[in-house]
């Protein structure tokens, strides 16, 4: 494995392209679903590989309930599937997972095993894994805006008090570094409302590979894009003495 600096610490994936590669094949999207929850192993085993800390990937969107019953029912059966098949594969590997979304809206069985799979990677410090589930980042943030309004109504805050850290740590997330590297496959270029907040400064790599097409040389290709970007954070970086 050829070296790259500098690494990101915090990579995050809206894996996007599942039901385009399926169509393109003659399948249904649900088989597109399945190969893609096989380049999420494969991207798993990639971070872990170059020792990066924190990965976040976009599993299920809190807009992709307005998709065809049958097919938000294949996404959920696959996603329990997951949670009993590959978290012990991910335990053993040394990965901590973490649920970030609205879990409320999952059926009992689903929570319960989210839950369990949490409880069980919890000591683990390899890498941690962030999968979205019913997440979307505005619901994110008016759940921060509804915390700290709560805070104020009783009295254990001023609104003076709250600022950006103060509000970023009613977020998901709050606990971790923001992620330096946000990669979509799939071909569109849009943040389809992942983690507006966190993706404040974060460095954008997209890919029109198809998500199931995913592979650890496409993700190689993408940490040697982010090694090369200058980050300024709005400051001079490089020419700042010139
Ligand atoms: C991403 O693939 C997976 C989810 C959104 C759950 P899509 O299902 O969006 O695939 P395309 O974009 O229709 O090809
Ligand atoms: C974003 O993909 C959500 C996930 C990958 C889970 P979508 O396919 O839902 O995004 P749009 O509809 O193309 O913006
Ligand atoms: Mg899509």
């Amino acid at each position: 494995m050829i070296p790259i600096s500098p690494l990101p610490q915090h990579v995050a994936i809206v894996m996007d392209g599942n039901g385009r590669w399926a169509q393109r094949q003659g399948k249904p999207r649900s088989e597109g679903h399945r190969a893609g929850s096989e380049a999420l192993r494969r991207a798993v085993e990639a971070i872990l590989e170059r020792g990066i800390p924190y990965l976040t990937v976009y599993a299920f969107s809190s807009e992709n309930w307005s998709r065809p019953t049958v097919e938000v029912k294949q996404l959920l059966d696959l996603f329990m599937k997951a949670l009993t098949k590959d978290i012990r594969e991910l335990d053993e590997h040394g990965v901590q997972v973490c649920f970030i979304g609205d879990r409320e809206a999952f059926n009992r069985p689903l929570r319960d095993g989210m839950r369990r799979a949490e409880r069980r990677t919890a000591g683990n410090n390899k890498l941690r894994l962030n999968v979205a589930v019913n997440y979307g980042g505005r619901a994110d943030l008016t759940r921060a805006a509804r915390q700290l309004a709560t805070k104020v109504k009783q009295g254990e805050l001023h609104p003076d008090q709250i600022d950006q850290v103060l509000f970023g740590r009613e977020l998901f997330m709050s606990d971790i570094p923001e992620p330096d590297l946000l990669i979509r496959t799939g071909g569109e270029k849009r943040l389809s409302n992942f983690l507006l907040w966190q993706l404040a400064y974060t460095e954008l790599h997209f890919s029109d590979v198809l998500w199931p097409d995913f592979s650890a040389e496409h993700v190689t290709a993408a940490l040697k894009d982010f090694a090369s970007r200058e980050r300024r954070f709005g400051g001079l970086g490089q020419v700042q003495n010139a």
